[in-house]
């Protein structure tokens, strides 16, 4: 188990629903997303081009990035749609007393 601490990141009110939700950490930013099986969270910019996901389009627990095209599964940060070919970074998260938060 982690001993990252967990940051509070976002309310959960804030939580775009079944979307993804940008969040600015000083120079990090974050992509939350709202799925069926919970909340969470990924760097922001795409390890293929650099793109912004949180402009992407967001299915179940699918992002697909806007400027490529290529996917990432949002719960282990897997590629599922080349171009994308290499795991991005994803966060440990989880919702409580209101606010989502992540070991980063
Ligand atoms: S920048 Fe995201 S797939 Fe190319």
């Amino acid at each position: 188990m982690s001993d990252t601490p967990w940051r509070d990141v976002l309310d959960v009110a804030d939580l775009e629903e079944s979307w993804v939700t940008r969040v600015d950490l000083g120079s990090r930013k974050l992509a939350v997303y709202d799925t069926p099986s919970g909340v969470y969270a990924s760097l922001a910019l795409c390890n293929h081009g650099g793109a912004d996901l949180c402009d992407g389009y967001f299915d179940g627990h699918v992002i697909e990035c806007p400027l490529h095209q290529g996917a990432f599964d949002v719960r282990d940060g897997r590629p599922v749609s080349a171009p994308a070919t290499r795991r991005m970074r994803v966060f440990e998260t989880r919702v409580k007393d209101g606010k989502v938060q992540v070991r980063i």
